[in-house]
């Protein structure tokens, strides 16, 4: 099928279709989503721009199981984590240090107007957002919760590295033995390439009860020039664009400034 024919809406998950994938929106899968995302290398690097950027009030979107937020609160930032996903946002809220953040359900498109410094998007979130209105919608909205002159920074995976073909070939199995879960069996299945989307289905098996559970989930990998200037439609100004020091070649990470009017259209 033509790229151009296909419409965002018609994918499987992503940004439009109200519900997160089941890896996050599950409460069995989000309560294994830490054990098989690893250590979080690239969360360091996250906290070091808050720094450079000297900002104090921080809104980590799509913040997922908190990684980030938490990192940050106990830096003595103010720091709101945003997220759909109640499953994951519960997971977020039993951890150590989760008391300093605070954490609101709901979707990036509808954020509240905080007054941020800082708005990140780690993990590649940005990729979530399928249709080009949603994305624009998303940024509109993270502008009108900056201050004026804040910053936006997030990442996406550059397309002509081409993940998926590595996903396909890497498709596991995985076992993670979860502390107060137990084993679990992970497997990955690339279902679609459509470029510029790509579609993905994991099955996990938990192996004390056999429950198998399955999360299907579309990315949509965007150009550096698409992503250039989708922000400056939105009123943001690029300030850099930088790798992913944990995944040097494979990542854009965009650092970007809300300019005055950014944001006030629908503000
Ligand atoms: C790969 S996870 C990354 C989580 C977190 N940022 C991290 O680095 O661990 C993607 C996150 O995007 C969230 N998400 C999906 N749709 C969203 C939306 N419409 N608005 C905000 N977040 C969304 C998911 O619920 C999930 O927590």
């Amino acid at each position: 099928m033509a790229p151009e024919t296909l419409s965002p809406r018609s994918l499987t998950g992503g940004y439009g279709r109200g519900v997160p994938d089941a890896i996050f929106a599950h409460p069995r899968l989000a309560s294994v989503y830490d054990a098989f995302d690893g250590p979080r290398d690239d969360l360091a690097a996250y906290v070091g721009i808050a720094g450079e950027l000297e900002a104090d009030r921080v809104l980590d979107v799509g913040c997922g199981t908190g990684c980030l937020a938490i990192l940050l609160a106990g830096t003595g930032r103010t720091v709101v984590g945003v997220d759909p996903a109640p499953a994951s946002l519960e997971i977020a809220k039993a951890k150590d240090g989760a008391a300093a953040v605070t954490w609101i359900q709901g979707d990036a498109g509808r954020i509240p107007l905080v007054g941020a410094d800082l708005a990140v998007m780690t993990g590649n979130v940005a990729q979530v957002f399928l249709a080009d209105e949603d994305w624009a919608q998303v940024l509109l909205a993270i502008g009108a919760a900056l201050r004026p002159g804040g910053n936006l920074v997030f990442e996406t995976r550059r397309p002509e590295r081409r993940a998926w073909e590595e996903w396909a070939a890497d498709a596991g199995p995985v076992t993670v033995d979860v502390p107060r879960v137990g084993p679990v069996e992970q497997r990955r299945e690339v279902t679609a390439v459509t470029l510029p989307f790509v579609s993905f289905r994991y099955t996990y098996t938990f192996l004390s009860d056999d429950a198998v559970i399955t999360s299907d989930s579309t990315l949509r990998f965007r150009s550096r020039e698409e992503l250039a200037s989708g922000l400056a439609a939105q009123g943001y100004r690029v300030l850099d664009v930088r790798e992913a020091p944990d995944r040097p070649g494979l990542e854009f990470v965009f650092i970007t400034e809300r300019t005055a009017t950014s944001g006030s259209a629908k503000a």
